[in-house]
């Protein structure tokens, strides 16, 4: 079925939200093992308290980048997943990963991509002093939240936003549309650019 490895290095809301929704055998994804970059991050244990299992891969414990990149990729293919989601996972993702996952790897960003890629999607477009935002799920290739789009929605910037009230408002919209497409992805596959991607086996 849809087994799914979700990867983080925040707070783990979307995480959350995600695991909620595979409580329900018919929602069809399930989560299977969650990666993060930091041992400290906050879904690691949102993934404990849901019994799921758990792995850190530390850029620190590795002497370059090359080799942490491998190891990201043996430690997600240890949980056999079809596809991997990018939940708050704050770092490129290296060949290993990609070259084995390309087109089954999905990322959220707080922005309306194209615009405003980066860790600061929220920050930038408030600077930039756009009156809607929102959020993006997109497959993820070598770029900084770039790939193609598979859904996005709307939020509107009131006047008296700041970087957390906005981005509190778009993670709302931001975990219903990732639950949806990840859900959709498992049961009936996803179209993106025209072609329809459906879940492997694993
Ligand atoms: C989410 O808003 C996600 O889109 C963003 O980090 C937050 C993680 O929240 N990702 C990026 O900015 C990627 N460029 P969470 O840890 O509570 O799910």
């Amino acid at each position: 079925g849809g087994r799914v490895v979700v990867l983080v290095s925040g707070g783990g809301s979307n995480l959350a939200a995600l695991l909620t929704a595979h409580a329900d055998p018919a929602y069809g994804a399930r989560v299977v093992g969650v990666v993060s970059d930091r041992p400290t991050a906050g879904g690691l244990d949102i993934a404990r308290d849901a019994g799921v299992a758990t792995a850190v891969v530390a850029p620190a414990d590795f002497p370059d980048r090359e080799a942490w990149d491998r190891a990201v990729a043996r430690t997600v293919a240890s949980f056999e997943p079809a596809w991997v989601v990018l939940a708050g996972f704050m770092r490129l993702l290296g060949a290993p990963v990609l070259d084995r996952w390309g087109g089954r790897v999905v990322n959220t960003h707080p922005a309306l991509s194209p615009s405003f890629p980066g860790a600061h999607g929220v920050r930038d477009a408030l600077a930039h002093g756009v009156r809607v935002t929102g959020c993006t799920v997109h497959l993820v290739d070598s770029g900084v939240d770039t790939g193609p789009i598979i859904a996005q929605r709307a939020v509107e910037v009131a006047d008296d936003d700041d970087e957390a009230t906005l981005h509190e408002r778009i993670k709302v919209e931001e975990r219903r549309l990732l639950v949806d497409v990840v859900g959709r992805a498992a049961r009936e596959g996803l179209l993106v650019d025209g072609r329809r991607v459906r879940f492997g086996r694993g």
